[in-house]
């Protein structure tokens, strides 16, 4: 393992922003994790850690140690006639761990296929797509735990997964991911109840087809990072009371909406930016982009300052249209490596 100084983080953010770390380190064990927070301790460094890099916006200097996820393996833990239990090593990378799931015919998780990011990262956000989440199949989450300076064991149950959330995100700084313990199904549940994916799926009622149609759903909607940088969807999709939702119905009868417990709404962020003007429009080098107004793609050499003015201005046009706040998917570091709010000027 090597500290090293100065390394510019591009190339690690799928936005693809200049950000230079002033230390960095790639971990591939807990020892590994160990060492670098020790060295952290020592220079009295703040500790940023880095996973697929998919769901961050980062200033252009960070003086912090990056802590790089690179802890890899799949271990198989435990089975019965239904299930397989794998310890999954946080630096996997999701969409190739999803298609070796698939591949050794093990289910759940074929609706996830292209996600960007690694596999330490899916607890965090409970990253979901087509009628699944990840928690769903999650059993536990295995940490370091920087309060206590020591490894442990966290269970679905106490992830408190929802929406978009985890305990993870209530305190960021606190965990580091080392795995993820998934269970998963021996036979096939297909989940095949969001939008036209039924219809997407067809006559071949298998996992591998499923999977397949997620991808090429998502190829046709979403840009890809490597041509066109982006953080996926960049607003949750806002989830605002049933009496909230009679009142902009009024006015916008064609709403989407899909009804959630507790009598809330969740509204489609994306059609609401469409409908604000954004879908393909630009501020400088940064936009909507033309086939999916969630995401913000980064076309050329943007900055976090032209990136916040974008989406800021997008935030701007929806409340005024709509009355409705969107607020940022991707987590925002400041330059001495901690989250700060979106809020912030
Ligand atoms: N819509 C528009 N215009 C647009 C985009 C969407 O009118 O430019 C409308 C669509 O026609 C549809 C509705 O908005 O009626 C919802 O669109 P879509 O099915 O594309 O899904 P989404 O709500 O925009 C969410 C997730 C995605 C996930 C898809 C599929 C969030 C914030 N986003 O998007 O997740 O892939 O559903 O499940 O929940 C991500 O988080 O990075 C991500 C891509």
């Amino acid at each position: 393992m090597q500290i090293q100084t100065q390394v510019q983080l591009k190339p690690f953010n799928t936005l693809s922003l200049d950000a230079v770390a002033s230390h960095y380190v790639r971990v591939q064990s807990v020892e590994d994790i160990q060492t670098a927070l020790d060295f952290a301790k020592a220079e009295q460094l703040n500790v940023l850690v880095l996973s697929g890099g998919s769901n961050m916006l980062l200033p252009e200097q960070i003086h912090a140690l990056v802590m790089h996820m690179d802890i890899q393996g799949i271990e198989y833990i435990q089975d019965d006639a239904a299930t397989q239990t794998l310890k999954v090593g946080a630096g996997q990378v999701w969409h190739d761990f999803v298609l070796w799931t698939t591949a050794h015919q093990f289910y759940g998780l074929q609706n996830l296929a292209l996600i960007p990011g690694l596999v330490g990262a899916s607890p965090v956000q409970n990253i979901g797509a087509y009628g699944v989440e990840a928690g769903e199949f999650i059993e536990s989450v295995q940490v370091y735990d920087r309060v206590t300076e020591q490894q442990s064991s966290i269970s679905a149950a106490d992830c408190h997964f929802s929406y978009r959330h985890s305990i993870f995100k209530d305190e960021p700084e606190r965990f580091i991911i080392t795995h993820v313990t998934f269970k998963l199904l021996k036979h096939a549940d297909l989940k095949l109840n969001y939008g036209d994916l039924k219809q997407a799926v067809g006559e071949d009622l298998s996992a591998e087809n499923l999977q397949q149609q997620v991808i090429h759903i998502r190829q046709t909607k979403l840009p890809d990072p490597k041509e066109f940088p982006n953080v996926g969807s960049f607003f949750k999709n806002p989830v605002i009371s049933q009496h909230a939702f009679d009142q902009i119905a009024l006015q916008f009868p064609n709403l989407p909406h899909y009804p959630q417990p507790n009598n809330a709404v969740k509204l489609a962020a994306g059609w609401l930016i469409d409908q604000a003007g954004w879908k393909g429009k630009s501020v400088g080098s940064v936009g909507m982009f033309h086939k999916q107004a969630l995401v913000l793609v980064n076309y050329q050499d943007a900055t976090l300052q032209d990136v916040r003015t974008t989406y800021k201005a997008v935030q701007h046009d929806v409340f005024e249209k709509f009355n409705i706040e969107l607020h940022p998917e991707p987590v925002l570091f400041d330059t001495n490596g901690l989250i700060r709010s979106h809020a912030d000027q």
